[in-house]
């Protein structure tokens, strides 16, 4: 049980983020999108930049990365690489659609002084993958089942030389890690257990015991598709049962609304990519 004054600290962070200007609904690769639904780009755009704006006012640096015309998800920018100890693991998306976005990612990295390895395996950048540098001694969750191969799992730790837990996703709704696990802190997860098979569950459990524990509503309401600097949580204004549930925890909820996005199947973190030193 967390006591309500229990302090949680924030840390600075530097974030990766690529602003909506070509977002489209083009194609449809996972059940939240809907070609027919009519996107509007402009709003997409407005509530991009309060999202952008948010993290800087919390204290944050956001480096942008310039948006392609004919590349319409590119906007979720934590899909392009994995990024810890100062070295970018590269991806490689399971969709064509999505294919040339690892390119744009990859000359974001080598322009600023950052060590890149290119993968041989399929995944799709912390949109599967997530880090918590003091569980453990600092180790990598992973997410399997829908876009990322395990192989890239073995390949991540081999890059990253941290160890790596692969955990099974189930439920397709929540096709992406970051759409049903994240990290409160650097050793505090929130998750949806059933958006993991049982195996992946009991190792969570055990893993983090003092997980926050989170529900098919806030599922649903991308409410684990969030940022959190160890304090301040960044979260899908829709997600109200989950904020609840942050602050209950001891963190500060910071609702912004990102209606337009998650047309696309996404929120928060699907677009923000952490940049660690
Ligand atoms: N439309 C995108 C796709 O299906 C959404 C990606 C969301 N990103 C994320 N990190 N969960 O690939």
């Amino acid at each position: 049980m967390v006591s309500v004054n229990q302090h949680r600290s924030p840390r600075k962070r530097t974030y990766l983020m690529c602003p909506p200007e070509h977002f489209d609904v083009a194609y449809a690769i996972n059940p939240w999108m809907d070609t027919d639904t009519p996107v509007d780009t402009e709003i997409a755009v407005k509530q991009w930049e309060r999202l952008r704006e948010t993290l800087v006012e919390l204290g944050h640096t956001v480096h942008v990365l310039a948006p392609e015309p004919g590349l319409p998800d590119m906007v979720f920018a934590a899909n392009g690489a994995f990024v810890v100890d100062g070295t970018a693991y590269g991806a490689r998306f399971k969709h064509q659609q999505r294919a040339a976005e690892a390119a744009a990612h990859h000359a974001f990295y080598e322009a600023n002084g950052w060590s890149f390895v290119a993968p041989a395996e399929t995944n799709e950048g912390e949109g599967d993958f997530a880090y918590l540098p003091e569980a453990h001694g600092g180790i990598v969750l992973a997410g399997y089942g829908f876009r990322t191969e395990p192989t890239a799992h073995a390949e991540a730790q081999e890059v990253l030389g941290r160890p790596v837990v692969s955990l099974r996703l189930v439920d397709p709704r929540f096709y992406h890690l970051d759409t049903a696990l994240a990290a409160l802190d650097d050793r505090t997860v929130t998750y949806y257990p059933n958006a993991f098979s049982v195996g992946a569950q009991r190792v969570l459990a055990q893993l983090f015991p003092d997980a926050v524990l989170a529900d098919e509503v806030d599922a649903l309401a991308f409410g684990l598709n969030l940022v959190s600097d160890g304090r301040h949580v960044v979260l899908n204004s829709e997600a109200t049962a989950m904020a609840d549930r942050v602050a209950a925890a001891g963190y500060t909820p910071v609702p912004v609304e990102l209606s337009e996005l998650k047309k696309g199947g996404g929120s928060v973190k699907c677009c923000v990519a952490e940049l660690r030193p």
